[in-house]
């Protein structure tokens, strides 16, 4: 018999998860060594993440980051995953432009990737380009709340959605993404009240950050919920390990002991 740990997840399980009320777990992962670890351990979405454009290549933003790119990192996780879902972000400037560049890159992430769905930021404004990309038969994650391809329109990444005019919008936003085929949408840094309200009243499951306990499930920066980004500390997030001080400290270790000939030693040569 398979253990239902074992079992693959697809969109579907997803929705099961909501109508039962059992939490989503979700990470980001980038390479094949990270997401193998990840997998095994039982997440039930992976997301390649445009935030590879920061904690991969240090980049100020998630504005630089290039479809190619995307699609080398999605190889590279999908390499490394047996069971989660892995949802591929779209990069800023690979679906804006109209409905039929969306569906290209969509399915140039799909074909060269092997991810298994992609997600985009936006509500309304990005329907048409979502009902093309479900059309074509590739699933569709939205993003709501604070978007940050947007960053230069906002100018911050404080929390969205605080005022009533923002937050009626954003369950517009959501209701629109959920008519035009998204299976799931995230929900960034808006009050948890707000995340309440509209994940009771999608049928699709959201995901939160930094939006409460009321989403169907959450998604962390992996390498931030590990303590190896040291330079972000939002108020959100729960750091679950502080793996920059161990690989800093083995590091400085393995210097020592390189000038000190410690290293390497009898049984470590042949
Ligand atoms: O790129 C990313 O890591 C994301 C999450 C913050 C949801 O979009």
């Amino acid at each position: 018999m398979v253990s239902s740990r074992a079992r693959k997840v697809t969109t579907q399980t997803l929705q099961k998860m909501k109508q039962s009320g059992e939490k989503i777990a979700m990470l980001t992962a980038y390479d094949y060594s990270l997401a193998r670890l990840v997998d095994g351990a039982g997440i039930d979405v992976i997301l390649v993440g445009d935030s590879a454009s920061n904690v991969m290549a240090g980049n100020e933003t998630t504005v630089p980051i290039t479809l190619d790119h995307m699609i080398y990192h999605a190889q590279c996780v999908i390499n490394g995953v047996d069971r989660a879902l892995v949802v591929v972000d779209m990069p800023f400037g690979s679906y804006q432009g109209d409905s039929k560049t969306a569906l290209d890159s969509a399915i140039r992430i799909m074909k060269e990737s092997g991810g298994h769905a992609v997600k985009l930021e936006g509500g309304v404004e990005v329907c048409e380009s979502v009902k093309r990309i479900v059309e074509a038969g590739i699933p569709v994650m939205g993003h709501l709340g604070l978007t940050p391809q947007s960053i230069y329109k906002f100018g911050t990444y404080s929390v969205r959605a605080k005022e009533e005019a923002e937050a009626t919008r954003l369950i517009e936003d959501a209701k629109a993404l959920e008519e035009a085929g998204c299976f799931s949408v995230v929900f960034e840094k808006i009050p948890s009240e707000l995340a309440k309200q509209a994940s009771e009243s999608l049928t699709i499951p959201t995901i939160g950050i930094g939006a409460g306990s009321d989403c169907d499930g959450q998604v962390l920066v992996l390498h931030d919920m590990l303590g190896i980004t040291k330079d972000f500390s939002p108020r959100f997030l729960r750091r679950y390990a502080d793996l920059g001080s161990i690989i800093e400290a083995a590091v400085s270790q393995y210097v020592e002991d390189v000038r000190s000939v410690d290293f390497p030693n009898d049984e470590e040569r042949y």
